[in-house]
């Protein structure tokens, strides 16, 4: 029905626009009391084998909403009632900034892959803790905040205002992700390079605990599919010296061999990142890499191409403890993330592991055997 619906009403709009009448409306159905406990009913994760502890937290299922798609924090309770577990919210820049001109959200339906150049467009650290701080929730969701660059703040001013933002938002957080790997600033995925790296996450790292005293706010790196190999293996080794939570993998890409001749080859060409399952294979290659490296020490989260169940499980067997979507949410309409959360519990049971937990990295650990 979602897909009838798609292509009648969806498909002839323009990506953008669809995005803020679809928002528009799980805002509006989250307002409404009956409507809401029905549907949260009907799709959020009850199945108890799939109750995860990640990241000091408790949740009730491994699978969340993907950074980028709330920007604002304005449909928590929206999104939670569509059966995410956690929702990132963001990415938030210390100030307020348009993002790029329109156009900047392509849809490769063929390829089943978006292409965004957004550029953060977003109303800010301010505005956004206001919000957070005003909040009160229908629903209980873990709350992710992603935080980034400021487009016009040089990049040697970069650590201020991730510390600005940090300074604003962690107290909202229930765990703060610094955000390196967008393709649409420019110079941010420079800062994903160790040596720039290691100030940033430190003094993050330093803000959060200033600002908030009463917990210790988990932090993450996000990075890209683009970076090399080595350079993955560098970011891990970073990540365990300065005592960081763990790593979501991965971003958007700016590689474009991944597509089908599907698409138009101007859709192709469009400048951007590129989402959804032509970003799976490398996805879920870097976080392979990444739970080799790092195994059970860090909490990873992966993200990239994750269409369906039988893709989450693949990640969850690879090393992530919580997996996350964005562009399938597009595609496959409001029950994805039921459908997920469904077919990890039936994966689950039929297999050899007891709980979630046990699953988490076993194909990686039986490679490395
Ligand atoms: C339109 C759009 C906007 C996005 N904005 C952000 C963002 O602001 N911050 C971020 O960390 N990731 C952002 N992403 C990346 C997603 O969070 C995710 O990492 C990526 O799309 C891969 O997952 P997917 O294949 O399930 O979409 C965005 C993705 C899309 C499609």
């Amino acid at each position: 029905m979602y897909k009838f619906f798609f292509n009648l009403v969806f498909k002839r709009m323009d990506p953008e626009k669809a995005h803020y009448l679809a928002f528009r409306w799980i805002r509006l159905a989250a307002r409404i009391p009956v409507l809401r406990t029905f549907v949260a009913a009907a799709l959020a994760p009850r199945y108890k084998e799939l109750r995860t502890e990640a990241l000091g937290l408790r949740m009730h299922g491994p699978f969340g909403l993907a950074a980028g798609f709330d920007k604002n924090a304005v449909a928590i309770d929206g999104m939670t009632m569509l059966g995410f577990d956690h929702i990132e919210i963001g990415t938030v820049t210390a100030q307020p900034q348009p993002g790029n001109p329109k156009k900047r959200l392509f849809r490769l339906i063929a390829d089943r892959a978006l292409i965004n150049r957004m550029g953060f467009n977003n109303e800010g650290s301010e505005a956004v803790a206001a919000r957070l701080a005003a909040r009160n929730p229908v629903f209980k969701a873990t709350v992710g905040v992603n935080i980034g660059k400021t487009k016009v703040v040089p990049e040697e001013e970069a650590v201020g205002d991730y510390v600005t933002s940090t300074e604003r938002l962690a107290a909202h957080a229930d765990y703060l992700v610094v955000n390196v790997s967008s393709p649409n600033t420019p110079g941010l995925r420079n800062l994903q390079a160790t040596e720039s790296l290691r100030p940033l996450l430190t003094a993050v790292r330093e803000a959060a605990d200033r600002t908030v005293t009463d917990r210790r706010v988990p932090l993450l790196v996000k990075i890209a599919p683009d970076l090399a190999d080595e350079d993955v293996d560098a970011v891990a080794d970073l990540a365990l010296e300065l005592g960081l939570d763990g790593i979501i993998a991965t971003n958007t890409t700016i590689a474009r061999e991944s597509l089908g001749l599907k698409s138009s080859p101007d859709l192709c060409k469009e400048t951007g990142g590129l989402s959804g399952a032509p970003v799976k294979a490398r996805s879920l290659e870097v976080l392979r890499r990444l739970y080799a490296r790092v195994g059970d020490d860090l909490t990873l989260i992966g993200v990239g191409g994750i269409e369906n169940a039988e893709d989450a499980w693949q990640r969850i067997l690879a090393g992530a403890t919580l997996i996350q979507g964005y562009s399938a949410f597009i595609y496959e309409g409001p029950f994805y993330a039921r459908a997920l959360h469904k077919g990890l519990a039936a994966r689950l049971a039929n297999s050899p592991y007891k709980t979630l937990a046990e699953a988490v990295g076993a194909d990686t650990k039986k490679a490395a055997a």
